[in-house]
């Protein structure tokens, strides 16, 4: 089974980045963790963030037909990018959206996502702990695809 975790805008300062909001944990000891998850599950992973739009987008189109589930954190894309929306639909691989901190407890404006109605699960507001959840998850009950 082949995964893809995705993190967007900003994620990159993950650790370092509003820490009383997103913690302390940086993205590389996120990443570094999934990698060990990912091999205790029996699965593959790969790990992508970037802070640019188009290039999720080239990503999710790279991911087509090779990758069973993508776990994306879209950042502050989550509240704006139809771009990234079509492209997941586009390839037709089930994803979850997942948010580091909880947006429905934050300002209105991120309670809108242009993700939630189309992915398989959201993980909201557990930390980066919400990565291993979402990790487990698709490793345990997503189907690898035919290919
Ligand atoms: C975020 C929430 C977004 O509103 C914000 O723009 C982010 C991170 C989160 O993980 O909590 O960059 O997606």
């Amino acid at each position: 089974k082949s995964i893809l975790l995705i993190n967007g805008p900003n994620l990159n300062l993950l650790g370092t980045r509003e820490p009383h909001i997103y913690g302390s944990t940086t993205l590389a000891d996120v990443e570094v963790s999934a990698r060990t998850q990912a091999t205790e599950l029996g699965v593959s992973i790969d790990t992508f963030q970037s802070n640019h739009e188009g290039a999720i987008v080239d990503r999710i189109q790279a991911a087509r037909g090779n990758v069973d589930a993508i776990i994306i954190n879209p950042g502050a894309y989550t509240h704006t990018s139809v771009a990234i929306r079509d492209a997941l639909l586009g390839v037709e691989i089930p994803f979850i959206e997942l948010h580091v901190s909880n947006v429905h407890a934050r300002e209105p404006w991120r309670h809108h996502s242009y993700f939630s109605d189309k992915a398989s699960g959201i993980i909201v507001g557990l930390g980066v702990y919400g990565y291993k959840v979402a990790l487990e998850h698709v490793a345990l009950n997503f189907k690898e695809k035919e290919k």
